[in-house]
Parts: C-alpha cells; structure tokens; sequence
C-alpha cells in the first residue's frame, strides 16, 4: 500500500522526486503557467506547470483538466513560499487516472441543500473530510479507552421485537409477514453479554423514528453503548468523564492539521474531569432562574437543554431523574427516594445538550415486572430480559453515548448532520 500523499511533500527537501495520485482541486493559468491544486485524503498541494519542465502533452492536459478528474503525476519538489504550505511540485509528466465525464456538479456557493442532495460527491470537500477524520479520531480513542479497560466490543442484533426506549420511535420492519422494527438501542442485548463477558461495549447504527427536525436529531445515528457487571451509577459515571476526555484528547492529538483547517479547536481543558454534577431539581431551579417554569416531573427536551447547558463551561451530568420525565422501565429506583431513578445524563456545554444517556438497571426480578407492567408493557415481550434477573442477576450499569452528537459538540458543529457520512432525517434518506 506504498503511496506517497501530499502532506508528505512538504517534509521533502527541494529536489525530490516524487509520483502522486490525487484529484484537480483548482486549475489556474497565471503568466503562462499552469497551476492545479490537487487534493487527496491529506489535503491540498500546488502543482505547477510550466515549458521546458512539463511535457507538452501534461501541460496542455492541466490547462484543460475539469476539475475533479483523477490523476497520476510526477514531478520535483520546489520550496516556494507563495505556496500554501511553503511547497510545490513543479510537474514534468502528468497522465488522467479518470477523467470527469463534464463539469462537476458542486461548486463554490451551492446551497447546503444542493450539497446534501450530491452529499456522495460533496464528502470529498477538505472540510467534509476533516469532520470525518475527527469523528475516526474520536472512535478510536473510545476503543482504545475501552479496549485498555478490559471492555469486549461485542455486535448485537439490529431487527428486534421490542421497544427498548419506548414504542414511539420504533422503525417498524415487514419480517416474512410478522412485524420487527430496527433497534434503538442494543441496551438489552448488552445486559445479556454481560453474564459471559462482565465489560462489554457495541459500536452499531440505532434508529428513532423521530420527526423532530432539530440539529441534535437523526432518524439513525452511530450509538456507543457500554454495560458493566458489578457497577453502579458512581462506577459508570467516572466511566464516561474518562472516556469523554480520552477521546477528545484524541480527536486533538490526531487532528492538528484538520482543525487548523477548520478553524477550529478541542478545549482540552474543558473536557478534563471531574464534570460537575447536578440533580434533576437542581436544573430546574437553574431554568426557573432563567425564566422557564417547568412542573417537577416534566422531561427536558431540546429546548431546556439547550438553555441549561448554555450555564455549563464544562459537560456536566444531570441525576436522579423523576421517573415519569425518563420513561423508562428498565433504570432502577433510587433506594433513597423512590420517586427518581439512579440514572444520569451527561449534558454537553455551551447549548448542545445531551450527548449521554446512562444509568443503574433493576437487577431484582420482582421489581423489574413490576416496573414493565406500570408502563403498560407486557411481561411476555420481554421475556428473555426477564430471564436474566432468574438465573444469577447482579447489579450492573451502562450508557449510551451519541457518536455524531458528541462530534457536533467538539466541533462546534451547527447541524448534527455534519457529523454524518450520509445523515439520515425525516426529510432525507437520498444518497
Ligand atoms: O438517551 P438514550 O435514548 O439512551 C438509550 O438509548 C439507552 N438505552 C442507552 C444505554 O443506556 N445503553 O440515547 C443515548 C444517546 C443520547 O444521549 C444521544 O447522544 C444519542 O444516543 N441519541 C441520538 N443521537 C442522534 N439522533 C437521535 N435521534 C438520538 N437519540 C439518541
Ligand atoms: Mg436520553
């Protein structure tokens, strides 16, 4: 797989002789010289063409070349510091690899809706891929946290029966004539895992049929979810502080280059732990002080998320939901006060909101039937499940956490979408 990119140009001395395939990024004539940008998955380099370096045929080849035509080329490397990145290749031959079959539909200025429409074109733009490296960054460094803890990343069923997070979301599927649906979370299948495995962790699709047509929302999106024996709240909580900061530390190790280009930078230190922690009361009284009345028991949605990370530096965790706001039936209560749930949100700063859902599971049988009845749930559906609380139960705990929702908050992302290869909405499920 020996291939030399276009960042590596710039660490040769002048004089190097270098080959390169890549894409034509730009092409300019400027005083009977051409000169091509050319892009690969590194970025970008000049490229110039001038008589009596480049053969006749090149360069009249790159005077015409559309843009985005594939090709091969060789030439000698020069430092000139007109050039971006103080390099250039003055080129001797250049031959197409594939050449664009007429102009290339994205150009400067296209629409953000023309650029979706022509998404399976526009992630070649440096910016779509420095989102994507990010992202790659940023699950690398969850596996490596993991991965260093003991964790077994495990993959679970997408087609499931039933509900994990409520039947409203639910993708309903035709399966030979019964009806599945697409998993929201494999939550329940990792609870299972855990009895041979004890650490285990999926990185899978999950799917809410949600018509909110928010930033924050997909109809699918890259869901990180981790389950744990023996560990309670406290235990999975230093978990994620752990996990969220490797992993962005990561995304900042890895992707200088990336985010110069971006203009943009990971807060390092606002990402360092501790996060601070507060109560489900408590935030109401923080957005009672900001002028948003909410009744004990109301779930925060969007928007009192937004206004309630706006007061946050740091992410934060938000505890001891009241157990009609969560609807959940599988987090238990809290012994202390059985009217919230040992569950917690990590919310992150700055208007973005939740980026993790986690908490301690009912491990006692009784309970847990209990729980699934006075939610109107039948028992029988969730049979399986409940076989785990027979034979040997332990307590344990687990989260899930939103790989696009955390990239759009490190980035400063304004739509959830950008975070996406090919973002699926309620509007949009073409390319
Ligand atoms: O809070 P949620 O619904 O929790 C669960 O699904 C648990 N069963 C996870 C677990 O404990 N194993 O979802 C977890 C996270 C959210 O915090 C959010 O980051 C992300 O998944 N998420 C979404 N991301 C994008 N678009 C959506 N529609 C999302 N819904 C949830
Ligand atoms: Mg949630």
């Amino acid at each position: 797989l020996k291939k030399t990119f276009t960042s590596d140009v710039f660490t040769m001395p002048e004089g190097s002789e270098v080959e390169l395939m890549a894409w034509i990024y730009t092409r300019r004539l400027h005083g009977g010289v051409v000169f091509l940008t050319i892009r690969d998955s590194k970025g970008l380099l000049q490229v110039a063409f001038k008589k009596g370096v480049s053969d006749p045929d090149s360069m009249r080849l790159g005077s015409e070349i559309e843009t985005e035509s594939s090709v091969k080329l060789r030439g000698v490397v020069k430092k000139d510091e007109r050039a971006p990145g103080g390099s250039e290749i003055h080129c001797s031959f250049m031959e197409p690899i594939g050449r664009s079959i007429g102009e290339f539909p994205i150009r400067k200025g296209a629409s953000v809706r023309f650029q979706l429409d022509h998404r399976h074109l526009h992630l070649r733009s440096p910016r779509v891929a420095a989102f994507m490296k990010a992202k790659s960054a940023f699950v690398q460094g969850v596996r490596n946290c993991l991965g260093e803890k003991g964790f077994y990343e495990i993959q679970c069923p997408t087609l499931v029966t039933a509900a994990v997070e409520g039947g409203a979301t639910l993708f309903p599927v035709d399966y030979f004539g019964r009806t599945a649906y697409l998993t929201q979370s494999v939550q329940l299948y990792q609870e299972a895992a855990i009895f041979g495995l004890e650490r285990v962790y999926s990185l899978q699709p999950s799917f809410r049929a949600e018509k909110s047509r928010t930033p924050r929302h997909l109809t699918e999106f890259t869901h990180l979810e981790a389950e744990v024996a023996f560990a309670d709240l406290d235990d999975i909580m230093s978990l994620q502080e752990e996990l969220v900061s490797l992993a962005a530390r990561e995304v900042d190790r890895r992707c200088q280059a990336e985010l110069r280009f971006l203009r943009k930078r990971i807060d390092t230190e606002a990402v360092e732990p501790p996060y601070p922690r507060i109560t489900y009361t408590e935030a109401l009284e923080i957005m009672r002080r900001r002028g948003m009345e909410l009744d004990w028991g109301d779930d925060l949605g969007a928007d009192e998320e937004t206004v309630l990370s706006k007061e946050f530096e740091k992410p934060f965790f938000v505890t001891s939901y009241p157990r009609e706001a969560k609807g959940t039936f599988y987090h238990m209560c809290d012994p202390k006060d059985p009217r919230v749930l040992r569950c917690a949100d990590l919310l992150a700063p700055g208007g973005y909101g939740e980026i993790i859902g986690g908490g301690q599971r009912i491990h006692d049988y009784n309970q847990l039937v209990e729980s699934i009845e006075s939610w109107g749930l039948n028992p029988e559906d969730y049979e399986w499940y409940l076989d785990l609380r027979r034979y040997g139960s332990v307590p344990h705990s687990g989260f899930g956490l939103g790989i696009e929702r955390t990239v759009r908050w490190l980035l400063g992302l304004r739509h959830i979408r950008d975070a996406s290869l090919f973002p699926r909405t309620p509007t949009r499920i073409y390319p």
